[in-house]
């Protein structure tokens, strides 16, 4: 039995992440710690309710007294860290709570994995992990050529990468110091089933169903690297289970594409599927984000060679997918959308 702390199941990857478990193991116990902020929602596990393998807890991942409970009442003996504001824009709106929660609160659960899983002579307990859920952000913006590999050096550039990033470091100085045995990987843009509407394929999937303006920053020619989150979740497994302690795995499907050709798409699936009404009038190209990335682009061969992974669900399938499963939630998207969100896309998009 394998007792696995989870921090942040409650959000878009990490209750996926949850789901995904609980389908594919049988003995296991997943805690689940999660703040509950706008970004989490319990509606994205009500169908494991009353499965005695998950856990729920809600607490903040910052708060020593409480991690350092869940450690030793369930005897966790793996973390899979999750947790963290993720939102681009948010961060340069409000880059404090970045440092708070993606530093500080990783730190905190790092010093509570030590206390729990450090002998006196200094060894670890056998059998424990620390998976760090990490973004291809840290590595900064690529040219029109080229992919990040686990040996791009870190070049963040919004305060949610470097937020990012300085976890990561501090996950890797846990392991060089200490010795904890910890990974760390780094995927590229999710987008399916209980994502936020704040990303670019549920908000466009959102405003697109509402016959909304759909805003494309910029030239809409930035591009990112799209990976189906279950195809994550399986690479997030592995990595648990079979991924050496000390390394960096880069996880993505070799799937780039503009944000343009997104909207696009998106646009032609809810038009064809539910309202023909829905074109490409409702494109509105708004002014860049601050410091945007030009281009996302991840190697996914190491992975590949020493895991045995590889993405199963192609973007086609996957998109169309996503784009079916809100049309068919859309007391899901109505719930999330009806609090703190709107005050957020009032300030964000009101004029535009
Ligand atoms: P999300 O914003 O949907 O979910 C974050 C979750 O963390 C929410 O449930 C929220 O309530 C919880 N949380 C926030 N602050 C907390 C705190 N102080 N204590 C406990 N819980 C807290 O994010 P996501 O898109 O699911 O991303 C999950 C992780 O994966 C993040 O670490 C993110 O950096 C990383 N990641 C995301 C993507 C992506 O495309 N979404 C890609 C690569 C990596
Ligand atoms: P996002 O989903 O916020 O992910 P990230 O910034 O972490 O990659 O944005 C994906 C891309 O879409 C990014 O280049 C910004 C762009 N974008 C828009 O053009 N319009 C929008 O309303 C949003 C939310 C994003």
């Amino acid at each position: 039995m394998k007792n696995i702390l989870v921090t942040g199941g409650a959000g878009f990857i990490g209750s996926n992440f949850i789901l995904y478990m609980l389908k594919n193991h049988r003995d296991i116990r997943l805690v689940n710690l999660d703040l509950l902020t706008y970004a989490g929602n319990l509606e994205n596990l009500r169908s494991v309710e009353g499965d005695g393998r998950h856990i729920f807890v809600q607490g903040d991942i910052g708060a020593q007294a409480l991690v350092a409970e869940l450690f030793e009442k369930y005897d966790i003996d793996s973390v899979v860290h999750f947790a963290a504001e993720s939102h681009v824009d948010r961060s340069i709106e409000d880059p404090g709570v970045f440092a708070q929660t993606n530093v500080l609160g990783t730190l905190n659960l790092l010093g509570c994995a030590r206390a729990a899983w450090e002998n006196a002579d200094g060894s670890w307990r056998e059998g424990v992990k620390f998976i760090q859920v990490g973004t291809d952000e840290v590595y900064g913006s690529l040219g029109a050529t080229g992919f990040f590999t686990e040996e791009t050096p870190l070049d963040p550039h919004s305060p949610y990468s470097a937020s990012k990033a300085a976890a990561d470091l501090f996950v890797a100085a846990w392991h060089d110091t200490y010795g904890l045995p910890a990974c760390i990987t780094r995927c590229s843009n999710n987008y399916g089933p209980y994502q936020f509407p704040e990303k670019l394929i549920p908000l466009m999937i959102h405003n697109a169903c509402n016959r909304q303006a759909l805003p494309v920053y910029g030239d809409g020619l930035n591009v990112r690297d799209w990976l189906y989150v279950e195809d994550h979740c399986r690479a997030i497994d592995l990595v648990l289970q079979k991924g050496t302690p000390g390394e960096v795995y880069n996880v993505g499907g070799h799937n780039e594409r503009t944000n343009i050709t997104i909207v696009r798409e998106i646009i032609a699936l809810v038009h064809d599927k539910v309202d023909p009404a829905v074109d490409e009038r409702l494109i509105r190209y708004v002014a860049d984000r601050k410091g945007h990335d030009r281009r996302y682009g991840i190697d996914p061969e190491k992975i590949g060679r020493e895991l045995g992974w590889r993405p199963l669900v192609p973007f086609e399938k996957g998109i169309e997918m996503t784009v079916d499963w809100y049309l068919q939630n859309a007391d899901w998207l109505r719930d999330v959308t009806s609090g703190a969100y709107l005050d957020y896309y009032d300030k964000m998009y009101s004029g535009r």
